[in-house]
């Protein structure tokens, strides 16, 4: 059986933002369909799709009310299922995105766990409980949610209900078989209509510590992805495990039968890599992304230490590492690292050129990695954070953390297409899409790319194409290099015997300061940014990646 993922650079696709075929200025499953011939230039071998199910939208579409059907919003089935055979045709492995940690509120099930009152079994689907102090009155711990306040509701009766996320997504208690049974099925619909596997959200989090302890108490700054140190007793406990072997053995069923390899991916955040390689062992999910890397600093030695531990992790329990820098939930590499101030919020580089020519770097060092990566969406645009107008925001984080955190949105700006102004190719003319546009991104389309040579568009098509083309990229080993300048992050992939690049490649990325010259007799084959190279020594200047075939 062909292990497709082992070597895959898949892309999200963010729904609301990608393609707009309704005119209503949010994107949708037609809107995909239409894009696939450039998601197949572009060179990538599959999509994830973000979620798009029967949804009140309340963490836009997160909030799932029926797993098992498409929200109008987006299409319906039959588009679904069109796009899926387009998808193949084209070449193009389908991911869904999976939900299980939490419903919206709108589920009937909640629903019917609201109307049935306390004490009775249809609240055991969820995490139901008393509340503390005198009249109840206080939250049965001191667990606050992700998106900030505290991680519980109360309800009519006193009762109060537990939410890791927004009080629109109470969490599903995994002890129950009715839960474990009822996303049984949701799996099997989805792998029944051809889909190639799941990106499955939150796995750390859908099994809590029975008992509901309080975590210690919170610290002074504000946690946001790996939150397993500060918040024990909610992620990543050992009872969620069970859950993934139990897909996999779907999986592994649906593959037996048609001899097609399907792939489980899992949204884990967890700091420690051999805690988070504990979700790829042979019988759980097949990838996990890598997140620490994408959590590391503009720096050649942070990164070459998440790299070798993930690695390391990952390799232990016989599964590759997959890597990611970017995703609807964080700040644009393109601004994030170009962050002067270094607190992430991508408002330390004042004109962006300092963040784009790291994105366009890291983007290539990420794709001579060994093992599959996922892009996000306009990443290969280098598109940068937007700093969306207080008035326009509409992710969820804004209200709940009291206005302190601006949220997700400036990483969700619907993509620019083409056309020089606002919906950019993204919506019919005169729509306005649910997200302002930049006037800037004129310059970023994909159109205007296209025909720019040293656009990030033309580099990323050309490092796919080289990735496809050569064996010794992809799946694989990695040798770190030691011997060329201080301030690099420098390795080789070694040459496939009998295949035409038999030498392999070596992948230098700068993040020093002043330019640095490495002796590396060989080819130039690809780079970031403008490097000096005589076959013999490379002059790279900072903040630059190049491919060099040895001799
Ligand atoms: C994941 C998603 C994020 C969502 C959250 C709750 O982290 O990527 O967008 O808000 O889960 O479902």
């Amino acid at each position: 059986m062909h292990l497709w993922w082992l070597d895959a650079v898949l892309y999200e696709v963010y729904i609301r933002s990608f393609a707009d075929s309704g005119g209503d200025g949010i994107g949708d499953l037609a809107g995909i369909a239409t894009r696939l011939p450039y998601l197949r230039d572009l060179g990538v071998d599959g999509i994830w799709i973000t979620p798009f199910y029967r949804s009140p939208m309340a963490d836009h579409g997160y909030d799932v009310a029926d797993h098992r059907d498409v929200d109008p919003l987006f299409g319906d089935l039959a588009t679904f299922d069109a796009l899926l055979t387009d998808a193949h045709r084209h070449g193009l492995k389908v991911l869904v995105d999976l939900v299980p940690n939490h419903s919206s509120n709108a589920h009937p099930a909640f629903r019917a766990a609201l109307a049935a009152g306390a004490g009775a079994p249809e609240r055991d689907l969820y995490i139901f409980r008393d509340g503390r102090g005198e009249n109840a009155a206080q939250p049965p711990n001191n667990w606050v949610s992700v998106f900030g306040g505290p991680a519980w509701t109360q309800v009519a009766d006193g009762q109060w209900y537990l939410h890791l996320f927004a009080p629109q997504q109470p969490d599903w208690n995994w002890r129950h078989p009715q839960v474990r049974a009822d996303h049984d099925t949701t799996v099997r619909f989805w792998l029944d209509h051809g889909v190639d596997g799941f990106r499955i959200d939150v796995t750390h989090g859908l099994v809590k510590n029975d008992l509901l302890p309080d975590n210690p108490p919170a610290p002074g700054e504000t946690i946001t992805f790996f939150r397993e140190r500060a918040e024990p007793h909610a992620w990543d406990q050992d009872g969620v495990h069970e859950i993934y072997q139990r897909w996999r053995a779907i999986v592994e069923d649906y593959d037996r039968r048609d001899g097609k390899a399907r792939a489980l991916v899992g949204e884990t955040w967890v700091a420690d890599p051999r805690r988070l390689a504990r979700y790829v062992r042979p019988d759980e999910l097949h990838l996990t992304f890598a997140f620490s890397l994408l959590a590391a600093p503009w720096s050649a030695t942070a990164w070459r230490s998440a790299i070798t531990e993930d690695l390391a992790a990952t390799a232990e329990v016989g599964a590759p590492a997959t890597w990611v820098l970017s995703n609807h939930d964080v700040i644009r590499p393109a601004s994030r690292y170009g962050d002067g101030d270094g607190d992430g919020d991508g408002d330390g580089d004042g004109d962006g050129a300092i963040g784009l020519r790291r994105a366009r770097a890291a983007l290539l060092t990420l794709l001579a990695l060994p093992g599959p990566v996922f892009l996000y969406q306009g990443d290969e645009l280098g598109l940068p954070e937007v700093d969306v107008p207080p008035e326009a925001r509409q992710d969820p984080v804004w209200e709940r953390s009291g206005r302190s955190r601006p949220g997700r949105d400036g990483a969700r700006v619907p993509l620019p297409w083409s056309e020089h102004a606002q919906p950019f190719g993204f919506s019919a003319a005169g729509v306005t899409p649910w997200l302002p546009q930049p006037d800037a991104w004129a310059d970023l389309t994909a159109q205007a790319q296209a025909s720019d040579p040293m656009s990030t568009l033309v580099l990323t098509r050309g490092a796919l194409a080289l990735r496809r083309a050569l064996a010794c990229l992809g799946g694989g080993a990695l040798r770190w290099r030691d011997d060329l300048a201080p301030g690099c992050l420098a390795f080789d992939r070694p040459g496939v015997p009998g295949a035409p690049d038999q030498a392999g490649l070596t992948c230098v990325m700068s993040t020093a300061e002043r330019d640095t010259t490495c002796a590396l007799p060989g080819r130039l084959i690809l780079a970031s940014g403008p490097v000096g190279y005589d076959g013999v020594t490379l002059a790279l200047p900072p903040d630059t990646t190049a491919w060099l075939a040895p001799r």
